[in-house]
């Protein structure tokens, strides 16, 4: 049999993406290792978002160069993002990489493979049709799966790669969801996340989002459904009711933002203001009662004054979230937004984010203090890293939290909150904490 090692980089897609290669490459015969001195094909599944995560896959590219020195028999690939984006200088940067396939050319993977001649084999056609709705994935297992609604984007924010290296928006067809779901629930799976770039575009001719949350919502097995990320110009009240009406439907929602400035939004090309956001956020709020928000914000997008940047710091005053992923601005090449001058110093860049972080951690710790002394229900994925015998699971706004053991992967314990950071909650079974 052979083998192939597979590393995965980037965004939840990706990881969804690696279960469909491995299961497709399965189908051909290969079984997966954990070690690439085991392999005889060594794939690294990329991401494009920011340099940084470019920078770390030629790194690691280096790195793997002396195996195909010990045995140059080894073939090395490099899928996703970071292949379609950099189809025309990675070979110049890694000669020893003998395949480049992008988002939509991984159904051609194993004949690629097939060609054994020391040539470069690529697969870097953009191919707006393409849902891999029939190939068989290699699921991990567990409490949560990942399921792959719809791909690609047709938003062009200024600032993002995605558009040009996932290609134009499609969804995979309900049926093939609601099959992909019955099959995980099968499994043993207890939780779906519905993945996308802008998950809530998802559309199946007349269906829409709100009505896949429902079909989803009405899967026997699946005990809770979570989606990301979706756009908020797209949060339809529609959704919004789903969100609302169905049980299974957790109260947790990832919103990206990017920026609390209504210039810079309108530079990004976002599609919102500040004022239809917040305006979004109070509906939800209303109706999902005690949901989670988290975002993601960039700092130092061209042209972001301290005016501009002291409106996100507002904004995040203002909305609370619970969480928040923030970034230094990076230009990729390619985009609007890089035809810009990239004003911000990377030192003022810098000393925005950490003013972000510290804000973020400060609001994130008084908002989970402030639920000590409330029940959750308790998803449990495992046992925690520490202390001995305790397990670790999510609430149902997606915090993390651990409480004593034992308790089984995939059962729900109602657990009383009885300490809080701002990154976990530690709590007692709500029957332990009554005796
Ligand atoms: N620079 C910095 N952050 C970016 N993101 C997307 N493109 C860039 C970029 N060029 C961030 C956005 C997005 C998240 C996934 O990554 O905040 O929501
Ligand atoms: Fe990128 Fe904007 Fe599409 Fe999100 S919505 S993937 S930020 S272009």
């Amino acid at each position: 049999m052979r083998t192939v090692y597979i590393e995965t980089y980037g965004c939840q897609m990706n990881v969804a993406d690696t279960e469909m290669i491995t299961g497709s490459l399965a189908a051909h015969g290969y079984g997966r290792v954990d070690r690439p001195d085991d392999a005889d094909v060594i794939l690294l599944n990329t991401c494009a978002i920011r340099d940084h995560a470019e920078a770390r896959v030629l790194g690691r590219l280096g790195e793997l160069a002396r195996h195909k020195k010990a045995r140059p028999r080894v073939r090395i690939g490099v899928t996703g993002c970071m292949a379609q984006h950099l189809r025309d200088t990675l070979r110049d940067r890694a000669p020893h990489v003998d395949l480049l396939v992008g988002p939509d050319g991984y159904r051609r993977l194993p004949a690629l493979l097939d060609a054994d001649d020391g040539e470069l084999h690529t697969a870097l056609r953009l191919d707006p049709t393409e849902t891999y709705a029939d190939l068989p994935m290699q699921r991990a297992g567990g409490v949560r799966a990942w399921l792959t609604v719809m791909r690609g984007c047709d938003r062009f924010c200024t600032f993002c790669i995605v558009p040009y290296v996932r290609g134009r928006e499609r969804s995979l067809p309900l049926g093939a969801i609601v099959d992909e779901l019955h099959a995980v629930a099968a499994a043993g799976s207890k939780e779906v996340v519905l993945l996308g770039q802008t998950v809530n575009a998802w559309r199946d001719g007349d269906t829409t989002f709100a009505d896949l949350l429902r079909a989803a919502d009405a899967v026997d097995g699946i005990e809770r459904i979570r989606f990301t990320s979706p756009h908020p110009a797209e949060m339809t009240d529609a959704a919004i009711d789903a969100m609302a009406g169905c049980p299974k439907v957790m109260p947790q929602l990832h919103l990206p933002v990017q920026s609390g400035s209504d210039p810079v939004l309108q530079r990004m090309a976002r599609d919102y203001g500040v004022a239809a956001y917040e305006d979004l956020v109070a509906r939800l709020r209303e109706r999902v009662p005690g949901i989670a928000l988290s975002t993601d914000v960039i700092v130092g997008f061209p042209g972001e004054s301290d005016a501009d940047f002291a409106a996100t710091e507002a904004l995040m005053e203002r909305v609370r979230y619970d969480s928040a992923f923030l970034f230094k601005y990076s230009t990729r090449e390619g985009t609007r937004a890089a035809k810009w001058v990239d004003d911000v110093p990377e030192t003022e860049k810098g000393r925005r984010l950490e003013r972000l972080i510290a804000l973020q951690e400060r609001i994130s710790a008084e908002v989970n203090a402030a639920s000590v002394g409330s029940e959750v229900d308790v998803l449990v994925e495992g046992p925690a890293r520490r202390p001995d015998g305790w397990v670790i699971g999510k609430s149902p706004q997606f915090k993390t939290v651990v409480l004593p053991g034992p308790a089984a992967p995939g059962t729900l314990v109602r657990v009383r909150i009885e300490a809080a950071t701002s990154h976990t909650l530690r709590g007692v079974p709500s029957s332990a904490a009554a005796a």
